[in-house]
């Protein structure tokens, strides 16, 4: 039996569902490249918007990796998958001319692969976000993603990024891209809400091929030596810990919206186990994105090849699993009841003697 690693995500089939998430080590074609040949079936390009003062922003970014102990470890692929990444970033230095014209040479060589180079717009203003989605179009991208959830928006100065909160804001601005461009639009929601279902219901509705969830946390590290902030300022945190609050956020949504929206996880990804974790809450495909950035994009390769693996051992198409651990969710209520099971993780010392 040949085995189909495809999947089919917001209006593409996808070759195999890794995808090369936005960064700093996708800003060159160099990188861009580098994370073709590793065999993703999307690589999505550092964003750009229109907003000077988000390039600006990108020239006072800071980045770290902590330790369980909150201690900064070495920037390097010997980092344990269990560190935090803490930064402050900004938008692509290219130029959007310059930007979109490699966005589009890359996405030709990607064609040939059978893979997607995918321009990513980040919100700053919606009028100016709108031409630039008719000149994305118009220069012949094939996708585009649209981020209207990056986590800097109450950080940095009002207007260079937007953190939409609200199913009205996502409505407005979703549907004034879908209006302007007729090729697939693929949304990147906020995780900093106790709503990403409303807001990926918002997104679908008003005309998203695919909802990216979810955009990262916000933090704040002071340092009991010096007694200052990390780097002076809230900064975005991710890391391998997000993995389970993506998954939750999947599986919530796919309950609240149904199976053929189409669901792309993100935040919390590092290996080809963790793209099936995502797939099995609910995604079509999944994004690795920041790890790369300190690991290298062998660690790209390793996930694809691991993805495949998966698949060609179970005797099994990529696109059967999506949503599969999912359906199985079930309330709290539902599940059998095991009287004083609580007890046996507490210490002895905390029960009354006679059940000690
Ligand atoms: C340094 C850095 C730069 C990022 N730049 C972008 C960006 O340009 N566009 C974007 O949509 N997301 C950007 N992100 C967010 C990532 O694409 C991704 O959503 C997030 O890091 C969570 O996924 P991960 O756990 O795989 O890193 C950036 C994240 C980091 C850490």
């Amino acid at each position: 039996m040949t085995i189909d690693l495809s999947v089919s995500v917001g209006g593409i089939r996808l070759k195999n569902p890794v995808i090369a998430g936005a960064a700093e080590h996708l800003i060159h074609a160099e990188g861009i490249r580098a994370a073709l040949s590793t065999g993703v079936g999307a690589v999505v390009v550092k964003s750009n918007n229109e907003v000077e003062a988000s390039k600006d922003q990108l020239e006072r970014s800071e980045y770290t990796l902590l330790d369980e102990h909150w201690r900064q470890v070495p920037w390097n692929d010997a980092a344990p998958r269990s560190v935090t990444l803490a930064c402050r970033s900004g938008m692509s230095p290219l130029p959007f001319d310059q930007w979109l014209e490699q966005a589009v040479r890359l996405d030709r060589e990607a064609k040939k692969q059978d893979a997607y180079v995918i321009a990513s717009l980040i919100l700053g203003a919606l009028e100016p976000a709108v031409a630039m989605a008719r000149q994305i179009e118009q220069a012949g991208i094939r996708v585009m993603e649209f981020n209207v959830g990056v986590p800097y928006g109450s950080q940095t100065a009002k207007g260079n990024v937007a953190t939409e909160l609200s199913t009205e804001g996502i409505r407005e601005q979703v549907s004034a891209i879908r209006s302007a461009v007729s090729i697939p639009v693929w949304v990147k929601t906020s995780g900093q809400s106790e709503r990403v279902p409303a807001l990926a219901g918002a997104a679908f509705e008003s005309g998203a091929d695919a909802v990216i969830m979810a955009g990262r946390l916000l933090g704040f590290l002071p340092d009991p030596e010096t007694q200052k902030p990390l780097f002076g300022t809230s900064l975005g945190v991710g890391g391998f810990w997000h993995l389970p609050i993506t998954c939750h956020w999947l599986a919530m949504t796919r309950k609240a919206l149904g199976p053929d929206r189409p669901l792309i996880g993100i935040n919390g990804a590092q290996t080809g186990s963790d793209v099936l974790r995502m797939m099995l809450a609910g995604a079509s495909a999944v994004e690795i994105a920041s790890s790369i950035m300190y690991a290298g994009f062998p660690a790209l390769a390793r996930a694809v090849e691991e993805v495949s693996g998966y698949f060609i051992d179970r005797g099994e198409n990529a696109a059967a699993i999506i949503g599969r651990a999912a359906d199985e969710h079930r309330t709290f209520m539902q599940m059998p009841r095991g009287d004083g099971n609580w007890r046996n993780y507490v210490p002895a010392d905390a029960l009354p003697a006679s059940e000690g």
